[in-house]
């Protein structure tokens, strides 16, 4: 969810406008379908216990749910992930991709994605996943310039995001959805005052995909903010 960059939602006061209203929240989770299996759970247990200052930064399982789902409804083959931590947006991708299907992630913190690691052996979809340890705009810059991409994820440092979307697109293939979260950074992109360098870089990437003729898309109100991007 939050990047290392920024504060973590919850652990810094109260959001400016909680989008998710806490009564609703487990009931969200409880609604999304496949439920979080042994794998999953055990994950989030994992996260929770040995990285509980850090915690905040994993997508909650209804998030999990909404990327598997539309990548299989794009038909995901080739996907490529921007902020992996412990590995639960990544798990929740590869098992929706085809056994052959791919999935490139991104990450800085070897110790963060060892944890990924282990989770990806367990879930039986380690063979489909590269993970490139560096900064993701190098990784991302180094790919082909060809639209072979059907799915992406930006879920990593805000302030690289403008970066992360433009690379992706030119990228991605026509009909594929690229998913960025925490667009609505707890309400601070529609206040003056919050002009912190990843608030700023949100705004940018938010104002950059509504007005780019190349793409449609729509923010919706889940969790932090997720935008969907479908390429013309
Ligand atoms: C919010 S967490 C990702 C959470 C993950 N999607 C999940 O489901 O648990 C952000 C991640 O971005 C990584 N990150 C931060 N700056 C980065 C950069 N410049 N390049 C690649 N990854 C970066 C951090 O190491 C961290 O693991």
């Amino acid at each position: 969810m939050d990047s290392t960059s920024s504060p973590s939602p919850g652990s810094s006061g109260s959001p400016a406008f909680p989008i998710t209203h806490p009564a609703l929240s487990d009931y969200l989770i409880a609604h999304a379908t496949p439920a979080a299996d042994e794998v999953l759970r055990d994950l989030a247990e994992e996260t929770h216990r040995t990285l509980p200052r850090h915690t905040s930064m994993q997508i909650t399982h209804d998030e999990g749910a909404f990327l598997a789902l539309l990548a299989r409804l794009v038909g995901a083959r080739r996907a490529v992930e921007v902020g992996t931590f412990t590995g639960y947006s990544s798990l929740c991708v590869a098992r929706a991709l085809p056994p052959d299907g791919h999935l490139l992630a991104c990450d800085v913190s070897e110790e963060w994605t060892a944890i990924a690691r282990r989770y990806w052996e367990r879930a039986g979809v380690a063979d489909r996943i590269e993970l490139r340890l560096a900064p993701a705009a190098e990784t991302l810059r180094a790919l082909p310039r060809e639209e072979t991409i059907d799915f992406a994820f930006i879920d990593a440092d805000k302030e690289g995001y403008p970066v992360y979307y433009e690379e992706l697109v030119v990228r991605l293939r026509p009909g594929g959805v690229i998913v960025l979260d925490n667009v609505l950074r707890e309400g601070r992109v529609v206040d003056p005052s919050a002009t912190g360098s990843g608030d700023r870089a949100i705004r940018e990437v938010n104002a950059t995909i509504a007005a780019d003729p190349r793409v449609e898309s729509v923010i919706l109100p889940l969790r932090d903010g997720v935008t969907v991007v479908r390429k013309r």
